[in-house]
């Protein structure tokens, strides 16, 4: 027996078909729910159709806010970052960050390495040794199948690199792998590698199955799937700030030293505690992911690809590292970005136009550099004020605003209660009190 609501041919009906089978499925209040889904639908009929065609099943418009950081030196350029990020006090650590960093020579930052990976993972019941002493005349065929495909992005600068033959069968019986490296230029290449990993697997098998050379087994050779890894250590930006200890400056009963001592504490846990660094590395990815998202680049890949490189060593650690000399502070991030600027929705989400456009039409690499840097601002931020004030009152002053909304404060309130909060500690009670006090203010607040 099976419990909720089920219905066949969902995706064929017209979008308010659809909106209408679930309000009136899901909802006690469908006429309010249909209405209010219905207002985040763009007015521009043509823009609309744009969102609906990134995704299937679309029933409305799901907005984040879009904010942007300035005063970003990196590598003595100034920008303006754009961030899409629904969580408070993000955008604000950020930009606080830049500005910091702004009078202490800004952000440096280089790309390391651009190769990204593809995997052809076969099944082969025969000697593995037969293929690979065929590998180098494989690889020729099976670039030669796919000059159609190669051709473009060649032109661009990038193509297929490396093959390696990779054993997995003592892992998984009869599995291998070739390994391919790939260039995409400025585009992030998911499209491009996966297309040509599958016309090499189908001129793979083909291969195989045809010559003698490849023995008696060599009609068993199987291709089990053929997909991009997410993972692409080797396609890595750095990204570091330094300073003087004396120009980090005292804060609070702290002096320079101090703060620069506790901070690199701070960091050094997060290289060897898994818990700690869980928390360090979410820190970071606030403020790559806003920026990832705002690009219309694939923030899931992303993240994919910097948590399996924090724990490249076998212990999951945090991404930034820092050291503290006699006269020096240096803090940096070392991050695997796997993002284009062409390509994608990069050209076709509008809003990530603009984001490309406000960094001044970035490369790839160019954007790469922008994201390590802002992962590393957003750390530092949140790493001083753990060490110093605590996160919960820069946090608290930012969500306060999140429950006056709740609360359903006017203007004129949201206003007083940001006078008042200003030196007092911000909780959900104390807000309702004291907006409690504001509209009634000779009333009995004894139930509060
Ligand atoms: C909150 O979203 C992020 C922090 O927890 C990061 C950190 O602890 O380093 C503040």
């Amino acid at each position: 027996m099976t419990r909720g609501k089920s219905i066949s041919g969902f995706s064929k009906l017209s979008k308010r078909g659809k909106l209408k089978w679930i309000v009136e499925n899901f909802f006690i209040d469908p006429e309010r729910v249909m209405k209010e889904l219905t207002s985040y639908w763009l007015h521009d009929e043509e823009k609309q159709k744009v969102l609906d065609r990134f995704s299937e099943n679309t029933i409305s418009n799901f907005h984040l806010p879009y904010g942007v950081a300035p005063n970003f030196i990196i590598n003595g350029k100034t920008y303006c970052i754009p961030m899409v990020t629904e969580e408070s006090s993000v955008v604000a650590a950020a930009a606080k960050s830049a500005k910091y960093w702004f009078s202490r020579g800004g952000f440096s930052a280089e790309v390391i390495s651009t190769e990204k990976i593809g995997q052809i993972h076969f099944l082969w019941p025969g000697n593995i040794k037969i293929i690979e002493a065929q590998l180098e005349d494989l690889r020729d065929h099976m670039l030669y199948e796919a000059k159609s495909l190669t051709q473009n992005m060649e032109q661009r600068g990038g193509g297929v690199g490396d093959f390696t033959l990779v054993d997995f069968s003592k892992e998984v019986e009869n599995t291998y792998q070739l390994r391919i490296s790939f260039e995409t230029a400025d585009s992030m290449g998911a499209n491009f590698i996966n297309s040509v990993l599958e016309c090499f697997s189908k001129t793979f098998v083909n291969i195989v199955r045809e010559q003698e050379v490849f023995g008696g087994d060599r009609h068993k050779i199987e291709v089990l799937m053929a997909i991009l890894s997410n993972y692409s250590p080797a396609c890595l930006a750095r990204a570091s700030v330094a300073c003087p200890i004396e120009k980090l400056g005292g804060y609070g009963n702290y002096s320079a030293r101090q703060l620069a001592e506790r901070f690199e504490k701070a960091v050094n846990i997060a290289r060897v505690d898994p818990y700690r660094a869980t928390t360090h590395n979410k820190g970071i990815f606030n403020g790559i992911d806003a920026v990832v998202l705002a690009t219309a680049n694939d923030f899931r890949a992303v993240e994919a690809n910097g948590h399996a490189y924090a724990a490249r060593s076998g212990t999951y650690r945090g991404l930034t590292q820092c050291t503290v000399s006699d006269d020096e502070f240096r803090f940096w991030i070392e991050i695997p970005l796997s993002v284009g600027t062409i390509g994608g929705l990069t050209s076709l989400h509008p809003l990530a136009r603009h984001s490309l456009e406000l960094l001044s039409n970035p490369s790839a690499e160019e954007l790469m550099q922008i994201i390590a840097s802002m992962g590393l601002a957003q750390n530092f931020a949140a790493i001083k004020s753990l060490i110093t004030t605590g996160i919960q009152q820069g946090h608290m002053q930012m969500h306060l605003v999140n429950i006056l909304s709740h609360l359903q404060a006017s203007e004129k309130e949201i206003k007083a209660a940001l006078q008042h909060f200003t030196d007092q500690s911000v909780s959900q009670a104390a807000v309702r009190d004291f907006l409690q006090i504001l509209r009634n203010p000779i009333g009995d607040h004894s139930q509060t």
